[in-house]
């Protein structure tokens, strides 16, 4: 893409959160919001969520269900180092450590609007690299249609495995053209600071059109293979939670309607907003599904 930059953060180069949002601003202003790809372009318009909500409101079933669980516990997962090993169809499969990744890589901001399955949401601003990037610095062979993606499993860091809730390790997928899409990202950070443990440190997936569950944390093994992967959630409960799980607001769960999103941060009477189709980002992915049943393929 053409407006990315180079990273120039470390852990000890933290930008403060009203200094980020003034920068923003006056990108905003000079640059015609300008800065990134034209589907976080537009969600530029929007007010991001405080670092106080985005870190104290998750969703990490390893550290507990509550959603206050995550900021509680995931302290104790060490982070350093970490390595990913990345493997399957790939031309030059090992196990890559974190930092020398962030080294290769372009971190770019990306404010990005999320959607859970749960049908609340959240305006995040990351700051990741693309994941395409990752993928073609281990060399993706022609046969590998798809990619799949496990987190670390460390029983001794982790209160949460106790319990059967999910068949552990936490595990997605994606198809190849969707893992390669310019809109998936690897997110490293939140708000130009290191990305924290309940957010999925210290590497964690993006992909802004799907349901949030997609978007797995702590990544330590992604694999490319020519058959579909086993997902979390689906095996779970198939009937509620398919492969795919974009964003759409004409497929109900069969639990609850999907048609409108709880913005959080909007305060206990906020009005619930309508949801949009692919999450908002219709025109850059529409294009994956062509001629797919999103309701047989949800
Ligand atoms: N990844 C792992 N390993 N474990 C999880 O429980 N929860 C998913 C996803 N990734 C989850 C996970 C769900 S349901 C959501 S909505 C998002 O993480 C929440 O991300 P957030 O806490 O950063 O908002």
């Amino acid at each position: 893409m053409a407006n990315r930059w180079k990273n120039d953060l470390s852990a000890r180069d933290v930008t403060p959160e009203p200094v980020w949002l003034n920068r923003r601003a006056l990108l905003a202003g000079a640059a015609g919001l300008g800065l990134v790809g034209t589907g976080a372009a537009r969600a530029e318009t929007l007010e991001p969520n405080s670092w106080e909500d985005i870190t104290t409101y998750n969703n990490y079933y390893e550290f507990g269900t509550d959603k206050g669980d995550p900021a509680r516990n995931a302290r104790l997962l060490s982070t350093t180092p970490w390595t990913v090993r990345i493997d399957g169809l790939v031309d030059r499969p090992g196990d890559y450590d974190f930092a020398d990744i962030m080294a290769k890589m372009t971190v770019e901001e990306r404010l990005y609007r999320f959607r859970c399955v749960e049908a609340w949401s959240m305006v995040v601003p990351w700051n990741g690299f693309e994941l395409a990037d990752l993928l073609n610095m281990a060399g993706v062979q022609p046969g590998a249609k798809y990619v799949a993606f496990e987190t670390v499993l460390r029983p001794e860091e982790m209160p949460g495995v106790r319990y059967p809730v999910l068949d552990w390790p936490y595990v997605e997928g994606l198809r190849l053209d969707e893992a390669m899409h310019p809109l998936t990202i690897m997110a490293t950070g939140i708000y130009g600071r290191d990305i924290p443990n309940q957010n999925g440190a210290p590497l964690r997936l993006v992909v802004p059109w799907k349901y949030g569950f997609k978007s797995i944390k702590s990544v330590v093994r992604i694999t490319l293979t020519d058959t579909q992967p086993p997902t979390s959630w689906n095996k779970a409960n198939p009937r509620e939670y398919g492969f795919y799980s974009n964003v759409n607001p004409e497929v109900d769960h069969p639990r609850w309607s999907q048609a409108t999103e709880r913005r959080i941060g909007g305060g206990l009477f906020s009005a619930r907003i309508p949801t949009l189709m692919f999450n908002g980002y219709a025109e850059e992915v529409a294009g994956l599904y062509a001629g797919m049943d999103l309701t047989k393929f949800h």
